[in-house]
């Protein structure tokens, strides 16, 4: 199964292929922040420190949203609309 785990306090679960990173990081037990679940509002914006070939290609709706937030989609991803497909993700909470 893949695996998540969230810097910098090194929580990780394994969760199956197709879980939502923002409910991979539930399950990790870390509280991961969130507005709209919806992929509109980019409160859920994320720093993806490795594995971001595991993850589902961003939309073009991800990538109007993390646009507006001047964060860049090769390094940032929304929790709430990516799916992990596999292998390992290493993602990194700044907030
Ligand atoms: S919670 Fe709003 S974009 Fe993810």
């Amino acid at each position: 199964m893949p695996k998540v785990t969230l810097l910098p306090g090194g929580q990780s679960a394994e969760v199956p292929a197709g879980t939502l990173l923002l409910d991979a990081g539930e399950e990790a037990g870390v509280e991961m922040e969130a507005g709209c679940f919806n992929c509109s509002c980019g409160t859920c914006a994320i720093a993806v420190d490795s594995g971001m070939e595991n993850l589902e290609p961003p939309t073009d709706e991800e990538l109007n949203v993390l646009d507006q937030w001047n964060k860049d989609p090769d390094k940032y991803r929304l929790t709430c609309c990516v799916k992990v497909l596999q292998g390992e993700v290493v993602l990194r909470l700044e907030h």
